[in-house]
C-alpha cells in the first residue's frame, strides 16, 4: 500500500486497530432528522470521543469549523429521498476534485445489493474506487438495506459485504446481527465497522451489540443515532469509546454511563 493511502487510513483507524467514526450524514435522504437539526452544535460535546466525522460536503462546509483537526469521510453517494421511489437509486454526488479540495481523509459510498439498483450501486463504488486509488484515498462502503429492515441477517449481511470488498472497499460498514455475526466478518477481507440503525430501547443494548461485535471481529462502529438521539449524548458518546478502545465491558460501559449521567 502506497504512502498516503496508508497515512489516510492510520488517520482513521486509530494504532489500537479500532475506530469510533460519528455519522451526521443522515440529512442527505432524512432532512434535518431529529438532534441532528444543527449537525454543528450535536457533534461539538462529541468530538473528544470521535476519531473521524462522516458527513457530505454541505453540512461540512458549513457546519464545521475548518481549523479542527478531526479526519472527514466524505458522505458521497445520494441522490432519492425518503418520500422518493427508491433510496437505492442513487449516484456518485462528489468529484474527486471536491474531494481532494475539501481534504478528506476517507469518503462513503452506499452499495444495495438485493435492489433494483443493485449493479448501479456496486458500480458506482467500483467507479470511485478507480478514482480514490489514483490519488491514496480509501472508500469505505456502507451496506445499505433501504427500507428493508428484515435484510439485516447473516447471510444477506456477508454477501453485501464480501462484494463491497472484492470491488476494492477499504473499509466495509454494516450491520450487527445476532446470529453469525463473526462470519459476516470472516467472509469479509478487509476490516468491518458497524452501524448503529434507529435508536435502540435502551443503552445497555447498544453497548451489548458493539461488545459483541467487536468480540467477533469487527473493529469499531459508525453509530450516529443511538448517541446523538440519547438524552445523554456525551455520557454515551465517552462509554461507547471505552468499550472501542479500553477494552470496557458492557456492564462498566452501563456504569460509566450512568455515573456519568448522574453528574450532569
Ligand atoms: C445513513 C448512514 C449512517 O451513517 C448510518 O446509518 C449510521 O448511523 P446510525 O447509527 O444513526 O444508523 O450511512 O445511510
Amino acid at each position: 500500500m502506497d504512502y498516503g493511502m496508508k497515512n489516510r487510513l492510520s488517520r482513521v483507524i486509530k494504532p489500537d486497530g479500532r475506530c469510533m467514526f460519528m455519522p451526521l450524514d443522515h440529512g442527505y435522504f432524512l432532512g434535518p432528522t431529529s438532534c441532528l437539526e444543527k449537525p454543528g452544535e450535536t457533534v461539538k460535546p462529541l468530538l473528544p470521543y470521535c476519531d473521524a466525522l462522516f458527513l457530505t460536503r454541505g453540512v461540512l462546509r458549513s457546519c464545521i469549523d475548518p481549523t479542527l483537526d478531526k479526519p472527514i469521510i466524505l458522505r458521497v453517494s445520494g441522490g432519492p429521498s425518503i418520500v422518493g421511489e427508491d433510496l437505492a437509486n442513487e449516484g456518485i454526488t462528489t468529484s474527486i476534485e471536491e474531494i481532494i479540495r475539501l481534504n478528506a481523509a476517507a469518503v462513503g459510498v452506499s452499495i444495495f445489493v438485493g435492489a433494483p439498483y443493485e449493479t448501479q450501486t456496486i458500480l458506482n463504488l467500483a467507479e470511485l474506487v478507480n478514482q480514490c486509488e489514483d490519488y491514496g484515498i480509501p472508500v469505505m462502503a456502507v451496506t445499505a438495506v433501504g427500507k428493508e429492515t428484515e435484510k439485516r441477517e447473516a447471510r444477506f449481511l456477508s454477501l453485501s459485504c464480501r462484494i463491497a470488498a472484492e470491488m476494492g472497499a477499504k473499509v466495509v460498514k454494516t450491520y450487527w446481527c445476532a446470529k453469525d455475526f463473526d462470519k459476516v466478518v470472516e467472509g469479509c477481507p478487509v476490516p468491518v465497522v458497524m452501524a448503529g440503525g434507529p435508536k435502540c430501547d435502551t443503552e445497555r443494548e447498544v453497548f451489548d451489540f458493539v461488545y459483541d461485535g467487536l468480540q467477533k471481529g469487527a473493529i469499531g462502529v459508525n453509530l450516529g443515532r443511538n448517541i446523538w438521539q440519547s438524552p445523554f449524548p456525551a455520557p454515551m458518546a465517552k462509554a461507547l469509546y471505552a468499550v472501542i478502545h479500553e477494552n470496557a465491558k458492557p456492564n462498566e460501559a452501563e456504569d460509566m454511563f450512568n455515573e456519568l449521567k448522574n453528574k450532569k
